[in-house]
């Protein structure tokens, strides 16, 4: 597990400059925190890193985002927030997005959809914690020594 204290939305941002380089096609990455934490900026981060140049806006409203990365591949960016439970997330064709080979996948608010994430190989946590005005913990819960390595920087 790796612990780090982010001071800016900055530091987030680059955080998800380097999270972009230890991503594979088909992980599934769960971003647990508050309201206001940091997620969608970590995922700006991480489009960023892609070398994906769009806007990267909340997916709050559309649930889900599609961005093409100019290698080829995928980045699905979800938010969770509004969907209430597993089934309406099926009901909205949310399986489309989840393990898919060709992309990386990051979810705001994976709590409602538990059921569908637990136990794959391929998913990955990181949990928010707000500190003060422009602190925020990360925390790297289940990665790989070497990934956490990278994380670091
Ligand atoms: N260290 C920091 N890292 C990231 N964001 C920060 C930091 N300090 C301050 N902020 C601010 O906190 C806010 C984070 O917003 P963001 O939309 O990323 O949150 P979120 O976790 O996606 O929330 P939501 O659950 O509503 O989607 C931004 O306004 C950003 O400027
Ligand atoms: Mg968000």
């Amino acid at each position: 597990m790796l612990t780090l204290t982010s001071t800016s939305e900055d530091f987030t941002l680059s955080l998800g400059g380097r999270l972009a380089q230890v991503l594979k096609p088909s992980m599934v990455v769960s971003l647990e925190g508050d309201l206001g934490c940091g997620k969608t900026v970590l995922s700006r981060g991480v489009a960023r890193g892609l070398g994906i140049t769009e806007a990267v806006t909340s997916p709050t409203f559309t649930v889900a985002q599609e961005y093409r990365c100019p290698n080829g591949g995928y980045f699905y960016h979800l938010d969770m927030y509004r969907i209430p439970d597993e089934e309406a997330a099926i009901a909205f064709g949310i399986d489309e997005f989840l393990f898919a080979k060709q992309a990386i996948t990051l979810v705001e608010w994976p709590e409602r959809i538990a059921r569908l994430l637990q136990g794959d190989p391929r998913l990955r946590h990181i949990r928010f914690r707000h500190l003060a005005l422009d602190q925020r913990e990360i925390s790297f819960i289940d990665w790989t020594d070497e990934e956490c390595r990278l994380l670091r920087g």
